[in-house]
């Protein structure tokens, strides 16, 4: 029996490393999922490949720090498959380990605006609607070990995953009797795309990484994809307003 069977997911970042992973594994566990992704190519690629092995997604080309693509992407989703059940806000973006001393603030701005910003207002659309149409719904939020700890990113980045876990877990605690659950995921050091957007690292910001905490050992996207597939499930309903660590051993060592 799949797990995820007749499920309607929303995947944020979903043409890209742990989204895109999160997106093939859903879909094979039997859900519909939609591909919210900025990157048109990587969208058309992705939705290709599924369709090629006779599997059905939606691809919604959006930048989810803007309102408009946001509202977009909610009612395209119900256009073509009636209904929500799932949403990953997984899209995010890195910082190059800027310290606080050296940091444009327009930076702090736009990494918050993705990391934070963004997943906040698509909560708020897709919690208006279970609330309305009296569903329930689970929310997974990617954090980071970063959420948890200084020294795994810059200071943008760092906030940016401490904040999402507060958003997880008002969240929770605030629709828990509506049957809306949700979860943060706080992954390590997992192979994606996302350190090729690694440009010049503030030397003080990564050597803090370096020096103090090492790096971690490193997973593949979908060794967090197989977790979240589980969060979502109905397996772990018990499972509300806390972060789930996946990173290897990294954190507890
Ligand atoms: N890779 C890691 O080691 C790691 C560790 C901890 C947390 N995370 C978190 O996991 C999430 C996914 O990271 P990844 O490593 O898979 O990254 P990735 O760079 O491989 O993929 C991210 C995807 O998000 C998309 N994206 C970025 N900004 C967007 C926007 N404004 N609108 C729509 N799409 C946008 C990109 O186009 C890309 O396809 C991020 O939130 C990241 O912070 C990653």
């Amino acid at each position: 029996m799949k797990s995820l069977k007749g499920k309607v997911a929303i995947v944020t970042g979903g043409a890209s490393g742990i989204g895109e992973a999160i997106v093939r594994k859903f879909v094979e566990e039997g859900a519909k999922v939609v591909v919210a992704d900025m990157n048109e190519t990587s969208v058309k690629n992705i939705i290709d490949n599924l369709e090629d092995q006779g599997l059905e997604a939606l691809g919604v080309v959006s930048d989810v720090s803007k309102k408009a693509d946001l509202g977009k992407l909610v009612s395209e989703t119900i256009l073509k498959f009636g209904t929500i059940d799932i949403l990953i806000n997984n899209a995010g973006i890195l910082d190059n380990f800027m310290t606080v001393s050296d940091l444009d603030i327009a930076l702090w701005e736009k990494v918050m605006d993705v990391n934070v910003k963004a997943p906040t207002m698509l909560s708020q659309l897709v919690i208006n609607y279970w609330l309305e149409k009296k569903k329930p719904g689970v929310i997974i939020n990617a954090a980071s070990v970063g959420g948890m700890f200084g020294a795994r990113g810059g200071v943008s980045y760092v906030t940016s995953k401490h904040a999402i876990i507060g958003l997880t877990k008002n969240i929770a605690s605030v629709y828990r009797e509506d049957n809306i659950r949700a979860i943060a995921i706080a992954p390590g050091d997992i192979r994606t795309n996302i350190g090729n957007t690694l440009k010049n690292p503030n030397t003080k910001g990564w050597n803090a990484l370096v020096q103090y905490v090492a790096t971690g050992p490193t997973g593949e996207a979908a060794d967090i994809a197989s977790v979240v597939a589980f969060l979502v499930s109905d397996e772990a309903k018990f499972v509300n307003g806390t972060v789930v660590t996946i990173d290897g051993g990294w954190t507890g060592a």
